[in-house]
């Protein structure tokens, strides 16, 4: 089954919404199966914006996600990869559908309170930063056979 790795950032966490966008989560139908708060230390940040090093926002954004703790997640289900980023929304809340998590709670790129991976591979290697292999957990779940 494919696997995702999202983050509650700061701004989530301060202002509440961490129970709120869980729950639009399990009520799709996707299965939590790895779930830690952490405050991010510099390098754990930098490696997850890696790939963005040398942009202008890097640094801000650097220091926003080790601001504040986070709540680090991976979740499983079919398609949830692209699931999830759509209903995260546009990556600037200025230009997500209102309804998606984004369009519904953020105003600003700079706070945009939730992170997904872009692809199986972007989930891998993240998942891998953040969990190690045995605190993911295997489980069947009631209702599983009403998802598919
Ligand atoms: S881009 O523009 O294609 O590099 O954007 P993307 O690959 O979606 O992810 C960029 C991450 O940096 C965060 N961020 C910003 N992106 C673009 N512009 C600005 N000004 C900016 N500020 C912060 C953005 O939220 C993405 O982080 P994640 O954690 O994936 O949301």
């Amino acid at each position: 089954m494919e696997k995702t790795f999202l983050m509650l950032k700061p701004d989530a966490v301060q202002r509440g919404l961490i129970g709120e966008i869980i729950s639009r989560f399990e009520k799709r139908g996707f299965k939590l199966i790895g779930l830690k708060m952490l405050k991010l230390d510099r390098a754990t940040a930098e490696a997850h914006y890696r790939e963005h090093k040398g942009k202008p926002f890097f640094e801000s954004t650097v220091e926003y996600i080790t601001s504040s703790p986070v709540v680090a997640m991976v979740w499983e289900g079919k398609n949830i990869v692209a699931l999830a980023r759509q209903m995260m929304g546009d990556t600037n809340p200025a230009q997500a559908c209102p309804g998606s998590i984004r369009g519904s709670y953020a105003l600003d790129i700079s706070r945009n309170i939730i992170h997904g991976s872009d692809s199986p591979e972007s989930a891998e290697r993240e998942i891998k930063l953040y969990f190690r292999e045995d605190e993911l957990m295997s489980y069947s779940k009631i209702g599983e056979e009403w998802l598919s």
